[in-house]
């Protein structure tokens, strides 16, 4: 049997894996328009992109900005949240997520996720819900929506706007129909890491002509549809995509399908695999997930089933293999300081945090299925999954051979 890595043996893998960001013609010629055009400003491409976007999710309006963190505020700005409206979401996300309710004065209330699909948990949100419970903020995570059927009942008996961070989910569908507009509104990310991107980039999704318009005139400091200049009827600011921006991102639309289905195809493959394996458990996947967009791909590392190997003794063993992966989020976000005393201790007063959720108690919060995410969780990155079967092949050959030579690694330190 051949020798891990770390002690001595050949890798399984010696180059990379798929580059990224990928570009081509169409965003060359893109840029060049726009540079040569004079048009740099908030102009046809970005309304073409806007439109194109829209569509390409079943959406019927876009409203573009400048980065997904703000599609989530002009999502919670568009639906009414007020100073000290709860909104639920989970612990187990960027902390983008969280911070955008944070910086509406409305009040983040974590919900724990279910462990199979690594979303938020329909029953904890029933159970987190209150009389000041305005709007549900469910992430898609990794690119696996949440049960929209199941979220979309709640939220209609209670009357509560669902705002989809679909911040990972370009190209997933639920029933047929993309995510972003399953809701209320939906706010997606074109960041680098992001599977379509121009670097920064976001745009907020919505089938609500009203939202959509409050949406827009948050991006445009408040300024009125077909308004004066100079009028300003609402707080809003400057949130808005530039000409270069919408070049590089028609662009990257016209292979967004393909690379959809190309990641979702080797994926699909690394399940079977590694599913063969055991104590690893890959991310569900409900049978109405009509495409999934692969952002993060995702698994859970049981490390009783592994003798007692650790996660991070299992991650250290595959980078040496060549497959540089990772444990993901330390922590569920209610423990970041954000959320604590911790911030007064950096000097980050109560006083400089003027925020409702100040009052609430995130020490005594407790989400068992996030927090055993952030022990067991190995993310695996959507570039990897643009390459070919033989990339999915050294992955799993990789985790195989660890598991044969598990035992050796229980002297490991990380
Ligand atoms: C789940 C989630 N929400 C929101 C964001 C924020 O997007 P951006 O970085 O474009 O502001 C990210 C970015 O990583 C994310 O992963």
């Amino acid at each position: 049997m051949a020798k891990l890595a770390m002690h001595g043996g050949a890798p399984v893998r010696t180059q990379g894996f798929h580059p990224w960001p990928v570009h081509g013609e169409a965003e060359r010629q893109g840029l060049l328009e726009v540079l040569e055009s004079g048009e740099w400003w908030y102009g046809a491409k970005v309304r073409a992109f806007e439109e194109q976007f829209a569509a390409f999710q079943d959406a019927r309006y876009g409203v573009s900005c400048m980065n997904g963190s703000m599609s989530l505020e002009m999502g919670l700005y568009a639906c009414g949240m007020q100073a000290g409206d709860e909104v639920i979401t989970t612990p187990y996300t960027f902390i983008a997520t969280p911070i955008s309710i944070l910086r509406m004065n409305a009040v983040p209330v974590f919900a724990d996720v279910d462990l199979d699909t690594w979303n938020l948990d329909i029953a904890a949100v029933k159970a987190a819900t209150t009389e000041k419970t305005r709007a549900i903020m469910p992430v898609h995570f990794g690119g696996v929506p949440v049960d929209m059927d199941a979220f979309s009942a709640f939220a209609g008996e209670r009357q509560l706007a669902i705002i989809e961070d679909a911040c990972h989910s370009w190209g997933t569908q639920w029933n047929g129909k993309g995510t972003g507009a399953l809701g209320a509104c939906g706010g997606f990310s074109f960041q680098v890491s992001k599977n379509i991107t121009a670097g920064e980039g976001g745009i907020l999704l919505t089938d609500d002509a009203e939202i959509a318009e409050m949406a827009r005139a948050f991006s445009n400091y408040g300024r009125g549809k077909g308004g004066i200049w100079y009028r300003h009827y609402l707080p809003g600011t400057n949130l808005r995509m530039t000409e270069f921006q919408a070049a590089v991102l028609l662009g990257q639309l016209s292979r967004l399908e393909e690379q959809t289905l190309h990641r979702e195809r080797n994926a699909a493959w690394l399940d079977r695999a590694l599913s063969a394996i055991p104590g690893i458990r890959v991310q569900q996947c409900d049978p109405r997930v009509t495409r999934r967009s692969i952002h993060v791909y995702l698994f859970r590392f049981i490390s009783e089933e592994w003798d007692g190997v650790t996660r991070d003794q299992f991650l250290q063993a595959l980078q040496a293999e060549g497959i540089a992966g990772s444990g993901g989020y330390p922590v569920p976000l209610y423990r970041m300081p954000v959320f604590s005393k911790e911030a007064d201790e950096h000097g980050f007063t109560p006083e400089a945090r003027p925020y409702y959720a100040q009052d609430v108690d995130y020490a005594r919060v407790h989400c068992p299925n996030a927090e055993r995410l952030c022990r067991e969780a190995v993310w695996f990155f959507q570039p990897w999954f643009l390459g070919e079967q033989a990339d999915m092949q050294d992955i799993a050959d990789a985790v195989a051979k660890i598991w044969e030579h598990r035992r050796e690694l229980l002297q490991t330190r990380v």
